[in-house]
């Protein structure tokens, strides 16, 4: 069984698919916001300017985006991700959003996102939707995993579902990867203009001993669509096990990230 209490003092909910948990969100996996620090830095926000934080979380780096001065909105598709946003940063606005079915009638200077890019199915239209509410000369920042981003973990994910006789599962898409070239692709269909892309890897430790597990808990829930939940830690461990192979060394957990940074324009 999934419990409420892991040795660790992880908080870890029962599978809920499409639900995220911002409390583990927060507590384990802090790393998401600390890289998306360093996206910032390709933003380099000013004060006064109306920026858009497409895919929010829980609101750190949003905050870290206020403090520049700029004026922000944060979206997200989560409504415990935005509850918790509120809460903790009171004088931002964070709306629940659907970051490719989005509209604002007001204009920003600029949008911005970190790690979400890859959770959206419908890309294009996520991007005619940022599009839509920039100014003209306004400009999208965002980084997201490229192709073959954590394929290691998938691959185990898989072999661990296959081994325990839920093939179907195997075939379920949990996340959309893009090449360089295909992101750019879909950037100048909608009329951006690319001013920077590039890709690199990025290997994460994950913390604690029970890293790896954790990490599978709060991003892989897709893959275990109407797997009872005792099937679930089974198949879960069993990937632990396949991934201590390759992913663990020294004690420390690593993932396999692959980013993709990007810097376009509306013109
Ligand atoms: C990522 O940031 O690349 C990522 C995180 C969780 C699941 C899939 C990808």
């Amino acid at each position: 069984m999934i419990t409420d209490n892991l040795n660790d003092g992880a908080r870890i909910t029962p599978f809920r698919a499409g639900a995220w948990d911002a409390v583990l969100y927060d507590n384990k996996h802090s790393f998401v916001a600390k890289y998306g620090e360093d996206v910032m830095g390709w933003l380099a926000p000013k004060k006064n300017e109306h920026i858009l934080d497409v895919g929010c979380g829980t609101g750190t780096l949003t905050y870290k985006i206020a403090e520049s001065g700029a004026v922000i909105t944060g979206i997200d598709a989560s409504p415990e991700m935005i509850a918790k946003a509120k809460q903790a940063y009171s004088n931002i606005e964070f709306l629940v959003k659907d970051a490719s079915n989005f509209y604002f009638a007001k204009k920003f200077d600029a949008a911005f996102s970190n790690a979400t890019f890859h959770w959206i199915k419908d890309q294009q239209n996520a991007l005619q939707c940022v599009y839509d509410s920039l100014k003209d000369g306004g400009r999208f920042v965002y980084e997201m995993g490229a192709k073959h981003n954590i394929e290691s973990i998938h691959e185990a994910i898989r072999e661990a579902l296959n081994e325990e006789g839920f093939e179907l599962n195997t075939t379920i898409q949990v996340n959309y990867f893009s090449s360089a070239g295909e992101q750019a692709t879909m950037l100048e269909k909608v009329g951006f203009t690319v001013l920077n892309i590039i890709q690199f890897d990025r290997p994460t430790e994950l913390v604690g001993e029970d890293g790896m597990k954790n990490w599978i808990v709060q991003f892989c829930q897709a893959f275990f669509k109407l797997i009872p939940t005792e099937r679930v830690e089974t198949i879960i461990n069993n990937a632990v096990a396949i991934l201590k192979e390759t992913n663990y060394e020294n004690g420390k957990w690593r993932a396999d990230y692959k980013r993709l940074r990007i810097k376009a324009v509306r013109v």
